[in-house]
This record gives structure tokens, sequence and C-alpha cells, in this order.
């Protein structure tokens, strides 16, 4: 089917959840897809942080056409080869002691949320009830599933399913006199992304994080952080929360866990992990042979892979931190490793700029409505960061203000030349009404 055949049969057959680009791939190698024309595209987005390795690895393919002529799926009521061994290495990276395995980001943070619960329950040894409350952030994001939606602080998610669940409430991000005001002996945990990714990668404050490790160690309150998309070495350390210095009670990864199979998890420590016996959780997909032994591959080729990330991604920051110093319109410029992101004053800009950069076989996406959202695989090159730079240089040219001796007028803009160079300086020029967010954001991607 070519791509005109394929949007008109997903149209009438399928639920209408996204808004998807007009591209159909057909197949992909290292940082590179093609579609059904034979156009090439450079991958920075990896499939929302997925394809960490790229397309088509070699080591990758091997390891899933041994395991799918050997076993592909036992059921978690029998024993297989590779579920330890994966715990193992996920337990040594995080400095937590279990693992649980699920299909999804969103199941890992249900469990996670479960496990919270019936730890609080577990532990509530003084006679009242138990902790229950769940304080997550304003602005963040957990997934699509219904514990998972409770706890994502932005109301364009939650709304057009409540009621919810109960007794979950939102502090102001980075607020610490919130998070003070909020904190009492009924909480059951702090939730909250180490960076948020959907809401536009904003990394949390580190006096922010030290206090909610302290007040939930205090009261006997656990931490959950999501890692689903700042994890397993997108920051270039295995963890993002290893930046700060601190350690979790819970933490869940997904995304590239099986470099395109589906796979979550959480890990945790082995006295939250005492909260949990035997029938009150459980999957029948999660944590299959074929998802498991990929996983091992995965997390074996990103032992080499670290330190990489942390150079490319110091050398792709520097690039963009030179490129907000050319256009005003860029807001700011955000993020750590190869999670990163630029900020624009207005949502037809950022749009105008991933259609460009689309047009010229370059993927990125758009978060937030303004955000610029930068998640390519962690074998990228120099040259490949050097050609997204001139790409967006190219884009933002012919959509903003150009701050510097050859500025330019907003596309359309009707002043002077003139009139633009003065208003040039760091004046930001005058934003174009600004879609809602509703409209704008029908096909909002995590
Ligand atoms: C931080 C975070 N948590 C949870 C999720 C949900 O993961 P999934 O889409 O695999 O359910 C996402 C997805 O983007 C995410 O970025």
């Amino acid at each position: 089917m070519n791509l005109s055949a394929t949007i008109r049969a997903e149209k009438k057959l399928l639920l209408p959840t996204y808004d998807r680009q007009r591209v159909l791939f057909t197949r992909g190698r290292g940082v590179y897809l093609w579609d059904s024309t034979g156009k090439r595209y450079l991958d920075f987005l990896s499939g929302i942080g997925v394809n960490a390795l790229g397309h088509a690895h070699p080591a990758i393919q091997k390891v899933l056409k041994r395991q799918a002529g050997k076993l592909i799926h036992t059921s978690n009521l029998f024993y297989h080869e590779y579920q330890a061994e994966l715990a193992k290495r996920l337990t040594k990276s995080s400095g937590l002691d279990r693992a649980f395995f699920c299909n999804s980001g969103t199941e890992a943070w249900e469990g996670a949320l479960k496990l919270a619960r019936a730890f609080a329950r577990a532990n509530n040894s003084n006679g009242h009830k138990a902790k229950w409350r769940l304080l997550a952030l304003e602005n963040s994001f957990h997934g699509r599933t219904f514990g998972a939606l409770a706890t994502t602080g932005q109301a364009k998610y939650r709304n057009p399913f409540v009621p919810l669940l109960p007794g979950v409430n939102f502090v102001a991000f980075n607020d610490l006199s919130d998070l003070k005001r909020q904190f009492d002996g009924s909480v059951c945990a702090v939730c909250l992304e180490t960076i948020q990714g959907e809401g536009g990668i904003n990394p949390i404050g580190p006096e922010f994080l030290k206090l909610a490790r302290e007040l939930t160690q205090k009261s006997g309150a656990l931490l959950l952080i999501d890692e689903i998309q700042s994890g397993l070495g997108r920051t270039g350390k295995y963890f993002a929360y290893q930046h700060y210095g601190i350690k979790p009670d819970i933490v869940t990864i997904a995304k590239p866990l099986a470099a395109g199979l589906p796979l979550g998890a959480l890990l945790t420590t082995d006295r939250v992990a005492s909260g949990m016996h035997p029938g009150m959780h459980g999957t029948t997909f999660g944590g299959g042979p074929l998802t498991c032994a990929v996983a091992i591959e995965f997390l074996r080729q990103l032992d080499g892979l670290l330190g990489h990330v942390a150079k490319l991604g110091k050398y792709f920051l520097s690039e963009l931190q030179e490129l907000q110093s050319k256009f005003a319109s860029i807001q700011s410029v955000r993020g750590m490793g190869l999670m990163l992101a630029i900020e624009l004053d207005s949502a037809e800009i950022a749009k105008a700029v991933v259609a460009q950069l689309l047009g010229q076989g370059i993927l990125i996406n758009r978060t937030h409505d303004t955000v610029l959202r930068f998640l390519p695989p962690y074998i990228i090159e120099k040259k490949h960061v050097d050609e997204v730079i001139r790409a967006l240089d190219r884009a933002l040219k012919s959509t903003t203000t150009h701050v510097g001796p050859d500025a330019l007028v907003r596309a359309g803009d009707l002043r002077s030349p003139n009139a633009a160079r003065s208003a040039a300086g760091r004046v930001r020029a005058p934003a174009p009404k600004r879609a809602s967010l509703n409209s704008d954001s029908k096909g909002a991607t995590t």
C-alpha cells in the first residue's frame, strides 16, 4: 500500500488517536530511515527515544534472529533464562536490588504506584490510616493508563477521562515551598521525572530533588522517579538521577530497553519489594524471553556508548547555545546528554521548523507546542549534529528574526529591513498569534 492508500485505510479503520506526519517509513539503517518514495531521513527522534542504537543494529538483529528461532514466549508462570540476568545488569547499574518487567512505560509507572500503596499498607504499624497520598509535579507526563494519567500534571491529558485515581495532588515544578506545604504524614510517595520529557525537557532542580529525597526519607514515604525517557544512557549516565547524587526507592524505565521491542521495568529496593506478594501484580507478556534477550544485548552495547553520549551531548548543546545567540526567537536551550530541546517564542514557528526539517529529510519533534525536542540515537556523530544545526539555522532564518549583522525579518513581516535590524538586538520579534493549546496539541507526542 502506498502513502495515500494507507492514509485512506487508516482513516476508516483506526481509532483517531494520532495526527501522523504524512510519511510512510519502510526501512531503517543506523541513524537513517527511508520512506516509501526512497527519500532518506536523518533520525533525530529515534521513535521518541526508543531506537537508541539506531536502526537495524547488527548485534540486535543477531540476538533477535537467534532467540526468535528458540523461544519467544512462556508466560510468567515459568522460568526462562533471561529475566534474572537482565535484572542483574539493571540492578547493578541503578544501585537498586530488584526488578519487575512489563510491556511499556505507562505499565511500569502503574506498577510503581501500586507498589508505593502496597508498601505503605504493609508498613502501617501505627494503627492509623495507611499513607495514601501521591504528590506528583505540575507539567509532568507519566503515561496514558488511569493511574499514570492521574499523576500526569497536565489537565489536557486528564480532563477527558475524569474521575481518576483519588489521592493525587500536584506540586508546582521545582517549587520548594510548595513541596514543603503539601507534604505531610499522609503522603506515601513523591513522584517525578528527573527531566520532564513530554513537558518540554525540563530538568528537575538539584535543591528540589534533594528536598524530595529528605522529606520522603524522614517520613517513611517513597521517592518514585520516572526515567522512562531520561534513563538508560540518554543523558550520558545509566540514569539521570545519577547526575544528582541521590537514589530513588523506585525507578521506572522503558523506551530503549529492548531496542524497539516493547519492554518496561520498575527497579526497587529489597525493603520496598517486601510490600509485594505473589498474585498482587503481574502481566502475561511482560519480560518474555525474546524481549529480555534483546535487552541484555542492548545493555551490553550501552556500556560502550555512555562516554560517547556525554561527549556528543555536550557538543550538540554548545551548538544549540550558539544558535540561540543568533536568533531572538529561541527562548531557551535545555537538557542533558542527548535529551535536548530549544524553546521558541511561538507554536507556529516551532511547527514550521519541524515541517521544514522534515522536508529536508531530518526528523525531530515538537512537544509542549513551542519546544523542539531532540532525542537522537546514541550512535550519532559530530557530522550529524552539524547537519541538524545547519538545517535549524536555515529554518529559523526563514521563519524568525535573525539576531546578527544580516538580520532578517520574520517571514511575512512587512517592516523594512532597517526596522527589522534595529529590532534585532536581543529584542524579541512580535510573535504571531499563538494557536490555542488544544488546536495545536492534537497530535501531542510523548
Ligand atoms: C517520562 C515518561 N513516562 C511515561 C511514559 C509512557 O510510556 P509509554 O508510552 O511506553 O506507555 C512516557 C512516554 O513518553 C514518558 O516519556
